[in-house]
């Protein structure tokens, strides 16, 4: 079968491997549909991406077709279409066992620690698979994205009448932009990136601001001297992160959904004065992933402006450095591995 292997930062090589003829004991054969490409996939194509060891498969934000499964309860049977839910947790540790499994000890991430789906069939666990009966199969491959900032959004616990600010523009930050919005709260969004912030106005109907032309100063004025009660950091940026208190109304939260490989440093006054609630989030839940899917089959969520572009198998390896390239104003590149 058709196999995408990232052999080493920078290369990619098109590849025949044995296709699985039967799945190991509470898993599912499925054929790989679509493939969503994520900043995870481009950091390790770039060697970023500090934990990550090569030849890697890639691919976590997955829409498949069941082609063989036993009896489950979740009532899924060969030919239904289905998200993936990339998370593999271990079930058994104090994470796990509280519910919180998107963050268990033993996290390993399909297509990130373990091979992932750029491949025409793969193997996943039943219960990781999140059935559709009118989803598209590229909308399914734009679940595990959303989900994160479906995650983030629930973790913070806005009230409605809240000003919120984000901060970063990629696609992360849009999906908090999107369940912010479904909160009613208003949104204010900064980046220094004007094309991104274009996208937000014009995707979402957001106000704006340059992270690089006087923010706080900007952000009184837009919020009449009181600043953001909720910050959400989706940058990435260390620098931005260290700043981000210092939007944050007193008695306000502050929401890292960005992470870096480097120490952060806060005066600790500035944090304290504020009584800041500091949270971090990590990936999604299972209920997430159900939450996403219920908002695009009702319509509450379109997904027609996130996927900005398409490749099939074997035009995606020419394609994939020019995603890399912030001037080809890529959300969302979505490979097709079948029809
Ligand atoms: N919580 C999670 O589980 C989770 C999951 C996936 C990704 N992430 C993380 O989320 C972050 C964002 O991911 P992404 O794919 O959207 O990244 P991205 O690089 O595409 O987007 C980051 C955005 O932040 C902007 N930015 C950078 N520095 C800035 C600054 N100083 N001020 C304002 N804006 C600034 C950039 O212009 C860009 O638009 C990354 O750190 C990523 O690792 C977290
Ligand atoms: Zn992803
Ligand atoms: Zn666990």
């Amino acid at each position: 079968m058709k196999t995408i292997v990232l052999d080493e930062p920078g290369r990619f090589s098109l590849t025949d491997t044995a296709a699985p003829n039967t799945a190991p004991d509470g898993h599912a054969l499925v054929k790989v549909h679509r493939v969503g490409i994520c900043g995870t996939d481009l950091h390790a194509f770039r060697g970023k991406q500090p934990f990550f060891t090569y030849p890697r498969i890639l691919g976590h934000e997955l829409g498949v077709e069941v082609v063989e499964i036993g009896a489950n309860d979740l009532g899924i049977k060969p030919g239904d279409s289905c998200a993936v839910e990339p998370y593999l947790n271990c079930g058994a540790c104090i994470a796990c066992r509280r519910g919180r499994t998107n963050c268990c000890v033993k996290m390993q991430v399909l297509g990130v620690h373990t091979d992932g789906g750029m491949r025409e069939t793969i193997a996943v666990p039943v219960s990781k698979l999140h059935k559709s009966v009118t989803m598209s199969q590229e909308q399914l491959a734009l679940v595990e994205t959303l989900s994160i900032g479906c995650h983030a959004v629930a973790r913070a616990g806005m009230d409605s009448d809240e000003t919120v600010l984000v901060i970063g523009a990629g696609p992360i930050g849009l999906t908090v932009v999107q369940f912010a919005l479904l909160e009613g709260v208003r949104v204010l969004v900064m980046d220094v990136n004007e094309q991104r912030l274009a996208f937000c106005r014009k995707a979402f109907g957001v106000e704006t601001l340059r992270a690089d032309q006087e923010p706080l100063e900007r952000l009184k004025e837009l919020t009449n001297g009181d600043l953001p009660t909720t910050v959400f950091d989706a940058t990435g940026n260390p620098k931005s992160m260290e700043q981000a208190i210092y939007y944050v109304a007193h008695g306000g939260r502050l929401v890292f959904v960005g992470f870096v490989q480097d120490n952060l440093t806060f005066r600790d006054q500035d944090v304290h004065a504020r009584e800041m609630t500091v949270l971090r989030t990590r990936n999604a839940t299972s209920a997430d992933f159900r939450r996403v899917m219920s908002l695009i089959e009702s319509g509450e969520i379109d997904t027609s402006s996130w996927v900005t572009h398409r490749a099939s198998v074997e035009s995606m390896i020419a394609e994939f450095p020019t995603w890399l390239d912030p001037a080809s104003g890529t959300i969302k590149a979505v490979v097709a591995f079948a029809d």
